[in-house]
């Protein structure tokens, strides 16, 4: 696919560049600052795009002059809790949402095919109706931009939220092409709730699901490069993807008991 991505100076976005050429991906980079990208990265590139992720118009002409059918947003960081400002993270949600589905309708095929970069709070807890982040209230704004985005059937806009907890990078930068042991291949993954999940501390009277919450989060941290291998592999699968109008968790197999 021909994919618009968004934060590629981040950590995230920096390895997503060479996961998603690995899966024969064209890449346009969408920045606010080009001389950010490293010569590498810029080298590999389709072409670069001058622009703030919370401008939605602007991303929407990058989508249409660019001939993108796919977005990856990696702009913006999520503040770790309400105390904290919140920054500009749910406005760069709300504004590539706003582009993608613009340039969806104006060009009329199909819709364009977006991964969010997300949290596990989002993500069901073993107890009905209540998300994760109603027991490990982290990152909060998570919330609201899934609200938003569910609000889109995804016959107009076929999106997915991926909902690792902390992801880790296994290397200091990243690699063209990414190492062989880092992989999609390397994680359990889940529509909807966290994957492999032991309900073992539900049980404790009143503060049971509290706990057990707490202690399971910490087992949900990831590879970074196997998150983004994960991505880049699914936009092969383009409109057929089983993730689509899904929260993704994510889990490392030698993390599941
Ligand atoms: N790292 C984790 O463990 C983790 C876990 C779960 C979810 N996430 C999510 O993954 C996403 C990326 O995280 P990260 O660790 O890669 O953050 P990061 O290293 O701070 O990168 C943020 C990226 O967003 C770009 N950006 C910020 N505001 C922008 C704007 N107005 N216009 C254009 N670009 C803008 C930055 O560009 P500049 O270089 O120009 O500043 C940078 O490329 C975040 O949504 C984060 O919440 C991360």
């Amino acid at each position: 696919m021909k994919v618009l991505l968004l934060g590629v100076t981040g950590n995230v976005g920096s390895r997503l560049l060479p996961a998603l050429l690995l899966h024969k991906h064209q890449v346009v980079a969408y920045v606010r600052t080009p001389s950010k990208i490293s010569p590498e990265a810029t080298s590999k590139l389709e072409s670069i795009v001058t622009g703030s992720a919370s401008d939605s118009a602007a991303i929407k002409a990058a989508i249409l002059s660019q001939n993108c059918d796919a977005i990856v947003n990696a702009a913006g960081v999520a503040a770790v809790t309400c105390l904290n400002s919140q920054g500009e993270f749910q406005a760069i949600f709300a504004a590539v949402v706003q582009a993608a589905l613009d340039a969806g309708r104006e060009r009329g095929r199909a819709p364009i095919r977006c991964w969010f970069m997300s949290g596990f709070g989002v993500l069901d807890s073993p107890k009905k109706d209540h998300p994760v982040l109603d027991y490990m209230p982290l990152f909060p704004a998570h919330k609201p931009n899934y609200l938003l985005i569910k609000s889109h059937p995804v016959d107009i806009l076929a999106w997915s939220l991926f909902c690792a907890s902390n992801m880790t990078p296994k290397y200091d930068t990243p690699h063209f092409p990414p190492p062989a042991d880092v992989s999609a291949n390397n994680l359990v993954a889940k529509a909807d709730s966290p994957p492999a999940w032991v309900d073992n501390l539900r049980s404790v009277p009143l503060i049971g699901t509290h706990l057990n919450v707490m202690s399971q989060g910490q087992s949900y941290y990831a590879v970074l490069e196997d998150c983004v291998d994960f991505i880049a592999a699914d936009l092969e699968k383009g409109l057929e993807s089983e993730w689509i109008g899904k929260r993704v968790g994510v889990k490392e197999k030698s993390k599941v008991k």
